[in-house]
């Protein structure tokens, strides 16, 4: 990567991108937009990952009694750093999904205590409260229905709080939804949510890396994420930000030592230190990822290409189907991600040819009776990317799909 210039490249010139698009190793022949829901790892992380990996098995019983911890906390430091907060309100997870668990596990559910979610949030997520409700006598999920055309933070903060009762105990909303990728005006929410009483969980993979995190500005009591996705560390990676009043009532789903014996836990963030053996590479490998992003590329560099070329994916998508997007085109409401309406039809029979006819990987989402394509942009895409999905999709359209 030595010979890759730094000079800040023009947003619009996909050939200045080329030599950060070879760092991807996309398979030939495929048109990768979903980034999304599995973010590739960049040739220089998956090096960083198969070098612990190799320190690990060469030498098990030295990695994981003397330099794994004080690897994790490294780590750790830098993942902290990145998200502004301390590190001992941090752990890594997997992923966003076993932070989630963390979260459900700790909160405590009171009978006839409702938790508030809205229509945006990912299935999984609702799963995992739901069996938190039905395990709980009398308790309640409740959903919020965005707005079907997004116009302002305040109507966002206000539909979701419609949906609020006295019984309301906590709300569980992501930063950047799921099907719709639409960026939620998340410190209002938590704001109005604090002067409500209700605790707030953010479930956030899609924002590390799109837009700034810093849970501790937003006062929710948790924040669940992964690091696969835009920070592009490689899979397996997750954090959960866990505010100060919580810590000492955390308890972990899965229970293992905690620390390498013979230390013993005594704080919440010790239990996530040492859950079990495994191959921790992946936490290992996430200050590379943020180095990468952050100083090589340079953070405001990656978001304003990837938002060209959302948008440049929006202008297109709207061109061929003439349909209104939900959101208003600016950066406050998207950013490498963008969801635009696509003519009613069968979502997963589109999806599949795009992919089957023309090799290209794009979800297509039905969502609320209304089908959509959701294109994630990263530096390995391009707009010659955007425009082979134009033309396909026009094709396919047009033969009633
Ligand atoms: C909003 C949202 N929450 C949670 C998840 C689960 O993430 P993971 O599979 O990395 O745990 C996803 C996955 O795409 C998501 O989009």
């Amino acid at each position: 990567m030595n010979d890759i210039d730094i000079r800040p490249l023009p947003v619009d010139d996909d050939a200045a991108w080329q030599p950060w698009r070879d760092q991807w190793p996309i398979r030939s022949g495929t048109i990768y937009l979903n980034h999304g829901s599995f973010g590739p790892t960049p040739r220089p992380i998956r090096e960083c990952q198969l070098n612990w990996q190799q320190r690990l098995a060469s030498q098990p019983m030295d990695f994981f009694v003397r330099e794994y911890e004080p690897a994790w906390l490294d780590a750790r430091r830098r993942l902290a750093d990145f998200l502004d907060t301390a590190p001992d309100s941090l752990v890594f997870v997997e992923n966003a999904t076993a932070a989630m668990n963390v979260a459900a596990s700790t909160f405590e559910l009171q009978p006839d205590q409702d938790v508030l979610l809205t229509d945006h949030e990912y299935g999984a997520v609702f799963r995992i409260w739901q069996r938190v409700c039905e395990q709980t006598p009398g308790a309640t999920l409740t959903t919020a229905r965005l707005p079907l055309s997004f116009e302002s933070a305040h109507q966002v903060v206000d539909y979701i709080f419609r949906a609020a009762t006295q019984r309301t105990r906590l709300l569980v909303v992501s930063h950047i939804t799921s099907p719709t990728a639409v960026i939620l005006p998340i410190k209002l929410i938590c704001e109005e949510a604090e002067r409500r009483g209700i605790a707030v969980c953010v479930d956030g993979p899609h924002a590390p890396g799109q837009i700034p995190v810093s849970p501790d500005s937003l006062s929710c009591d948790f924040y669940a994420a992964s690091l696969h996705k835009w920070v592009s560390a490689p899979f397996g990676s997750g954090f959960l930000y866990v505010a100060p009043e919580w810590h000492e009532r955390v308890r972990t789903p899965s229970l293992s030592w905690g620390r390498i014996a013979p230390a013993t836990p005594t704080t919440w963030w010790e239990e996530f230190v040492w859950t079990g053996t495994r191959d921790s590479s992946a936490y290992l490998a996430t200050p590379a990822a943020l180095d990468l992003l952050e100083h090589q590329v340079g953070l405001s560099a990656f978001r304003a290409r990837t938002h060209f070329l959302a948008r440049y994916a929006r202008q297109q998508i709207i061109e061929l189907t003439g349909l209104e997007p939900f959101i208003p085109d600016s950066e406050q409401w998207y950013g490498s991600m963008i969801s635009l309406p696509l003519p009613p039809g069968d979502a997963r029979s589109l999806q599949e040819q795009l992919w089957e006819q023309y090799r290209i990987e794009v979800p297509v989402v039905e969502h609320n009776g209304r089908r959509s394509v959701r294109v994630s942009c990263h530096l390995y895409n391009r707009c010659e990317d955007i425009d082979f999905l134009i033309q396909c999709l026009k094709s396919l359209l047009q033969h009633a799909c």
